[in-house]
């Protein structure tokens, strides 16, 4: 039986915690009693999540604007977080950004944001932070990564209309296999979320946007609704639990059934 505040004492550092996704994993962090570190590169939104998450629980709270994909940004924030906390349990390389284009036609300029971003800001972030994580001394596990990829980077979902944003996803795919290769001896296990489909500020809030790209990929949901983001916070706990311990290098898609059915460009 799983102890109720299971993160008591830990402490759960989430990149883009100030929307979709981040938001929500930090509250269900919150809800098991782990202090946070709350990393956006809008200062504003992590303020509104750090509100949200203080009505309801009683918790310690860093907020650590960074842009990730910025080394000295990262430094400066680990520096932060290390004077304030003496641990980070739970590292969540969410932060993300997303450009809808086939990515041969791509510009250049987008092809470096979301690059840097979404794979050189989470190799930033992870890069700072596993040597102390590897030193904790938490037992049987110092420390969890947790990786939230797409769907889009995965076999089945490789995604033309997100060509360059598909890229980056199956680099994360990837860096989820190798870091879990690499930081396996030091106990620290790494695993990714490939969501599909969910209705996040990154889909305008607006499930018409969402519909219309099901339509032009001519997408059939086994479970024919789209994704809420509570549901991949779920499994981020999942991942950050005890019940995950012996699980590492493992990529969890949560597609409603998208990525078995049939896609055509
Ligand atoms: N919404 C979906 O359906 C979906 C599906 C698959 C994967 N994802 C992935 O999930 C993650 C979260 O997505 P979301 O839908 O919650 O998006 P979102 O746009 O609501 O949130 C992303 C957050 O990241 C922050 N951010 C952007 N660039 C940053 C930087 N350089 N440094 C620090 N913070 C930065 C933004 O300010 C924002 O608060 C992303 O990696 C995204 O690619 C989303």
């Amino acid at each position: 039986m799983m102890n109720k505040n299971f993160l008591e004492g830990k402490v759960a550092l989430v990149t883009g915690a100030g929307s979709g996704f981040g938001r929500e994993m930090a509250i269900a962090y919150a809800s098991k009693g782990a202090s946070l570190v709350l990393n956006d590169i809008n200062l504003e939104s992590i303020e509104k999540t750090r509100e949200i998450i203080l009505n309801k629980y009683n918790v310690d709270i860093l907020l650590a604007q960074a842009d990730i994909s910025d080394v000295n940004q990262v430094k400066e924030m680990r520096k932060e977080v290390f004077e304030k906390f003496d641990n980070v349990f739970i590292l969540v390389n969410n932060a993300g950004v997303r450009v809808g284009t086939f990515s041969l036609v791509a510009k250049e300029e987008d092809y470096d944001k979301v690059m840097d971003v979404n794979v050189k800001g989470a190799w930033n972030v992870t890069k700072s932070f596993y040597r102390k994580m590897s030193k904790q001394d938490f037992k049987p596990i110092a420390g969890k990564i947790i990786n939230i990829a797409s769907c889009a980077g995965t076999e089945c979902g490789a995604n033309p209309y997100i060509g360059i944003y598909s890229v980056s996803k199956a680099a994360l795919i990837s860096f989820t296999k190798l870091w879990a290769l690499e930081l396996g001896a030091t106990n620290i296990t790494v695993n990714g979320i490939c969501p599909g489909l969910f209705l996040t500020p990154m889909y305008k809030g607006n499930p018409e946007f969402i519909r219309e790209f099901m339509k032009k990929r001519n997408v059939k949901l086994p479970l024919d609704r789209i994704g809420e983001p509570r549901q991949v916070a779920d499994v981020a706990l999942f991942l950050a639990s005890p019940a995950s311990d012996y699980i590492t290098g493992q990529n969890m898609i949560l597609d409603g059934g998208m990525t078995i059915s049939v896609n055509t460009l």
